[in-house]
């Protein structure tokens, strides 16, 4: 069989970008992800190694994936991680790299980063408050985050900051963290709470949704104007007049992008999603394990990719079938 280079998926929508955690674990423990105790990190034996991640990324590059996010768990945690994106970046295809990362340990590697043609960095940071950051980390590591950023910017990186909007946490933190885009040439995203904390703690309702950030926003800077975004964001963005960045809201509770979506992803253990509401649909470490060609892998990606779901509230519901409480997502790598 000769391998297609294009994926279209079974609602039309093309996909060309792959998110793939390197490692589920993570030196901060943000509560909206991971239970503070009892984490179960995954044996070393389960995770993809480097090998493996480079196939399977040479596979789906070959399909039509130009694009590759490195996430975790903290992916700086990964042994020998700058070996790999080496790897990585040499693969035909692959055009764009871009990392997610809490900060902690990233500053160091950041020249090597910005050698390696990395144009963007998105930075998890919920909150500018010492205490605050403690709280919902359970570790006190805002100053290593904050040399992160400002060293990125140093180099001419670009910053997306992600900030998941928790009530009764950071909400005071909303107005400061979008003031960072009045200084500097960041995007500021806030991002609305999943239910992914691995404890099966859903919330039912979600009273920081969309409209009241922006409501939030709008009653700070009266100005924020709307602007046009990128085809597959799932960040609406607005702008302020004068400000040197800009801000973004992802709607990831309501989940109104669906109809767009061009991603995978692709867990620690090699497990694929399609949706990130779903559940894994295949095990790519077990057919890579089991001697299976790279024709035989792209079949079984192709299979997967033309029965995703329509969008992540059938995706929930299809997953809920099999597994009732949702995982972390430290595993899934967001
Ligand atoms: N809700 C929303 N966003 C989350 N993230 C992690 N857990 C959640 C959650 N429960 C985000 C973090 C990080 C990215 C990998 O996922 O902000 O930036
Ligand atoms: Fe670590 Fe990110 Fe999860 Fe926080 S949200 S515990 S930084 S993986």
């Amino acid at each position: 069989m000769d391998i297609p280079n294009k994926i279209v998926d079974n609602h039309g929508r093309t996909l060309d970008y792959v998110r793939l955690a390197v490692t589920d674990r993570c030196n901060l423990r943000c509560f909206y992800c991971m239970p503070e105790e009892g984490i179960d990190y995954l044996p070393k034996k389960q995770l993809l190694t480097y090998e493996e991640m480079e196939r399977m990324l040479r596979v789906l590059a070959q399909m039509g994936i130009s694009k590759v996010r490195i996430t975790g768990g903290e992916p700086f945690l990964r042994k020998d991680l700058m070996g790999f994106l080496h790897r990585v970046h040499a693969i035909e295809g692959i055009n764009e790299i871009n990392i997610t990362t809490n900060g902690v340990l990233t500053a160091p590697h950041i020249s090597e980063l910005k050698e390696l043609g990395i144009k963007s960095i998105n930075l998890s940071l919920d909150t500018l408050d010492r205490e605050r950051f403690f709280r919902i980390t359970r570790r006190d590591e805002l100053d290593k985050v904050m040399d992160t950023f400002h060293a990125l910017l140093a180099h001419g990186i670009g910053v997306k900051i992600n900030a998941v909007v928790m009530e009764g946490q950071n909400t005071e933190d909303i107005i400061p963290l979008a003031q960072l885009a009045k200084d500097y040439p960041v995007s500021v995203r806030f991002i609305e709470e999943m239910p992914f904390n691995g404890g099966g703690n859903n919330h039912p309702v979600l009273n920081w949704d969309f409209l009241k950030i922006l409501d939030e926003l709008q009653s700070a800077f009266p100005d924020i104007q709307k602007v046009a975004d990128a085809p597959h964001a799932t960040a609406r963005h607005f702008v302020v007049p004068g400000h040197a960045g800009n801000i973004g809201i992802i709607a990831a509770y309501t989940r109104t992008f669906c109809g767009t979506c061009n991603r995978i992803r692709v867990t620690a253990q090699g497990g694929l999603k399609t949706c990130l509401y779903g559940s894994d649909v295949l095990n790519i470490r077990d057919l890579l394990r089991n001697g299976e060609t790279d024709e035989s892998l792209a079949l079984s990606l192709l299979q997967a990719f033309g029965n995703r779901a329509k969008n992540g509230y059938e995706a929930e519901e299809q997953s809920q079938l099999l597994m009732p409480s949702f995982a972390s997502m430290s595993t899934i790598g967001g």
